[in-house]
């Protein structure tokens, strides 16, 4: 399969998006979780087909984000949705907060599983809950220690699947057993599940709404945001399979699917029909950075291990070999001028720890190691 070309960096420079803004231009930018590749076709040509009409008003009420989110979900992982129960939100972001400020009076605990996206920390007080948290251990949920949590009656559970940033797909068998934890002790579980079409070849991902049981204590959130590179147009959606999380859903703010935004909807409806043959060859390409990533640092920086994700552009690194005081995010931006995610943003756990975005060209991927292991030295 052809793998996606990536734009030489001086084109990529001419971004406006915060990858390209927030730092200097002789620093190679990786941590943000925005990819380097053109946009898919299909999206590009929708976009384009709205700019022309000057089409930039409110996102309609009309069913077609839904019903091809349900399409592209039956198709890609089996999973059918009712486009009924498919509520459009402005971000993903949005979506939990909102759904949390629903499930949790001021003060109740809320679960989740650090290391994990830096958000879920503020989303959980932003919405009046309190974070508990559960590390993961070995890149894995803890079932023991979220029973331990949830004979607490904390509030939700927030779940990252797949998890960022280890980059875990979790299993039919995990994600059963936790639906089994949050039936016995009541857990409502929120399923961020941003990164699902982003499962690489090897992995599978399981919709937490495909587990027996699941559908009275879950709900999902999906999007075409990551995959297809489309943050800034902000929309996501919120899926349900029960009237029981129906009903949550059905109390939120009546202004919600206003401030979705309308590109975004159009994006994600271009994506989820016609962006299947692109997000394949993004697979691919990710795969390739992927084993490239793995050759770098074995070659160039040995001290530093991973996991290879099983989803995700993201890589997990443990730099704690380095040994430096101020932690490797510092090493390496200001000695070799690499931006990477810090990893005690992801939460105690992530001490010692970057976060590398390979979302991008072998080209970029190979100079930002050469530079990493050159500032290590
Ligand atoms: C797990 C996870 N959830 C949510 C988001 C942000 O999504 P949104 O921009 O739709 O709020 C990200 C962004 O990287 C993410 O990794």
């Amino acid at each position: 399969m052809d793998l996606l070309p990536v734009p030489p960096i001086e084109v990529l420079r001419e971004r406006r998006s915060a990858k390209w803004r927030v730092h200097p231009a002789d620093v190679l930018p990786l941590p943000v979780a925005e990819m380097d590749f053109d946009l898919a076709p299909p999206v590009q040509e929708a976009l384009r087909a709205a700019v022309e009409r000057s089409d930039t008003g409110y996102p309609a009420p009309v069913p077609a984000l839904a019903e091809a989110l349900a399409t592209f979900a039956a198709r890609r992982w089996s999973w059918e949705i009712d486009p009924g129960a498919v509520t459009a939100v402005a971000d993903v972001g949005v979506g939990v907060v909102e759904l949390l400020r629903v499930l949790t009076r001021p003060g109740d605990p809320v679960v989740i599983c650090p290391p994990v996206y830096p958000p879920f920390f503020g989303w959980v007080p932003e919405a009046g809950g309190r974070v508990v948290e559960v590390p993961l251990v070995d890149g894995r949920l803890d079932l023991a220690g979220l029973e331990r949590a949830f004979a607490g009656h904390p509030a939700a559970f927030v779940l990252c699947n797949p998890h960022n940033p280890v980059g875990r797909a979790h299993t039919r068998d995990e994600l059963t057993a936790l639906v089994g934890l949050a039936a016995a002790y009541g857990v409502p579980i929120v399923s961020d599940e941003i990164h699902a079409p982003l499962v690489l070849p090897g992995a599978t991902f399981t919709p937490i709404l495909t587990v027996p049981g699941a559908a009275a204590v879950a709900v999902s959130l999906v999007s075409a945001s990551k995959a297809w590179n489309l943050a800034g147009l902000k929309c996501a959606t919120i899926v349900t399979a029960s009237t029981r999380m129906a009903t949550v859903v059905g109390r939120l703010p009546v202004d919600t699917p206003w401030r979705v935004g309308h590109f975004g909807v159009l994006a994600g409806v271009a994506a989820f029909t016609d962006g299947g043959e692109w997000l394949d060859r993004l697979l691919a390409t990710l795969d390739d950075r992927r084993a490239l990533l793995g050759r770098l640092l074995a070659d160039k920086l040995p001290m530093v291990t991973w996991t290879p994700p099983e989803a995700t552009f993201l890589a997990w690194l443990d730099c704690s070999a380095i040994g430096t005081g101020a932690g490797p995010r510092d090493l390496f931006f200001d000695k070799g001028r690499v931006a990477l995610e810090p990893g005690p943003r992801f939460g105690a756990a992530g001490s010692g720890y970057v976060r590398m975005n390979v979302g991008t060209s072998a080209e970029i991927l190979e100079a930002a190691v050469e530079r990493m292991a050159a500032a290590a030295v």
